[in-house]
């Protein structure tokens, strides 16, 4: 049996899970694999707050510095948050040729081809299962599992923040702000929130997938981002009754060599299964030229699924280390190419849901209707509703698929239009066809 001394840089929520969920089955993990998780070092700045967990006398410190480089320590785990200081202890712990474990998507969608770079030339590994879907093995399906597909496409639902607000709206229509708070108290959100309900996190997430799954350190600019802010139940109702619902998903698809990708609230048919996942729960549908569909679910947030994906990655690491395998699979699959060649956001084709607000009088849905045709827009449908005290009547339109930059231009359009009594509600509609 050997022991595989652990440093900890960060004890908030997923530093707490990790060491709880080393202390409940580290023996086991001991069994299992031959490598005893050792927590020997837990750095923080604040080591006094009550974190539900006894640690021995002399793990807490507040030197992170003091841990990195403590060649008593065999593996780093970052869990910092945000991409300064954690930059700074995850390339200096690179550098000492000590494998890094991280749950921080945020510094790998901006820092990720610096990071994987600095472990490949110092033979060592950056590991980030949790960065991506929580307590969920997407990556580790995506690197082992599926390396024999080409990826065809990736539908995510990464953000348990608004799943979980989604849900609620849905089900009991309280209000966004409300719903937040709870998501806050129950360690779902990021700090600040914006990050989530902006769909950044998401995007984040999106970049991390899209770099494994082709080959090349994705760019944030490459993933045009939309969150769910402001989003009103009435559109939840629209899309149900017309047999959808709305999720903040995140797609990634080949277009024949051209890596296509966005986040941005989606209407997705009841009947799907990733129509079904509720609450704080992710699930990522994953499409490979061999394999067809699969689909991963399980918790993407909160303290021990994140910790649960940190520990899986801590074995892994120990197990590479100690076998003397050098760099993993998981930086050479985000190092196989230069650069990758992408959709650009206004060439996306996407069918949409479009919802408008038109002076109840002759001749303002036909003005509206010549504008979708000079756009090369066709229509799926479209629901009138008697009109409102206001004098004004809701319209929801499904359209079929058709360029972004038409969609751009013809909303434009309609909302000059001398009949539009409110400013145009435009979401996607994936039917997964
Ligand atoms: N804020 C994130 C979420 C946490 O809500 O999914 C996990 O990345």
């Amino acid at each position: 049996m050997k022991d595989i001394r652990i440093g900890i840089l960060g004890f908030g929520t997923v530093g707490a899970g990790v060491v709880e969920g080393i202390q409940k089955n580290g023996a086991l993990m001991a069994e299992r694999t031959g490598i005893a998780p050792v927590v020997a070092k837990i750095a923080d700045l604040d080591i006094t707050t009550d974190r539900g967990l006894t640690v021995e006398a002399g793990v807490l410190t507040t030197d992170a510095m003091s841990v990195i480089t403590d060649e008593n320590i065999d593996v780093i785990v970052e869990l910092v948050g945000g991409t300064t200081i954690a930059r700074t202890f995850t390339l200096e712990a690179l550098k000492q040729g000590k494998p890094v474990i991280t749950a921080n998507k945020a510094l790998l969608a901006d820092h990720g081809e610096e990071i994987y770079k600095v472990a490949r030339e110092n033979n060592t590994g950056i590991y980030y299962e949790a960065a991506v879907g929580g307590g969920i093995p997407i990556l580790r399906s995506q690197r082992a599992g599926l390396i024999g597909n080409q990826i065809e496409s990736i539908y995510g639902i990464l953000n348990g923040t608004c799943n979980y607000i989604l849900t609620r709206m849905e089900r009991e229509g309280l209000p966004f702000d409300e719903i937040l708070a709870d998501a806050q108290a129950l360690g779902y959100a990021e700090t600040p929130p914006d990050l989530d309900i902006d769909g950044i996190d998401t995007a984040h997430k999106a970049v991390v997938l899209a770099s494994m799954a082709y080959g090349a350190p994705v760019p944030m600019d490459a993933c045009p981002t939309k969150g769910i802010r402001g989003l009103e139940a009435s559109e939840i109702a629209n899309a149900d009754e017309l047999g959808y619902q709305i999720k903040l998903l995140a797609i990634i698809k080949d277009n024949d060599g051209e890596v296509e990708l966005s986040v941005e609230p989606t209407l997705v048919p009841k009947g799907h299964m990733i129509a079904s996942v509720a609450d704080s729960f992710n699930a990522v549908f994953v499409k490979g030229d061999i394999v067809d569909d699969t689909m991963y679910y399980g918790r993407g947030a909160g303290r021990l699924p994140t910790g649960s994906a940190v520990i899986g990655d801590i074995m892994e690491a120990a197990s590479d280390k100690l076998s003397g395998k050098g760099v993993p699979v998981s930086v050479t699959m985000m190092l196989q190419k230069e650069t990758l060649t992408y959709c650009s956001a206004e060439n996306i084709e996407k069918r949409c849901y479009i919802r408008l607000c038109l002076e109840d009088k002759p001749g303002s849905m036909a003005k509206v209707m010549n504008i979708f045709g000079a756009h090369n827009i066709s229509i799926a449908s479209v629901v009138q509703k008697e009109v409102h005290a206001s004098g004004a009547a809701p319209v929801v339109i499904l359209t079929q698929e058709a360029k972004e930059s038409e969609f751009v231009a013809a909303i434009a359009e309609i909302e000059a239009l001398d009949v539009s009594c409110c400013a145009p509600i435009r979401m996607r509609l994936e039917d997964f066809e």
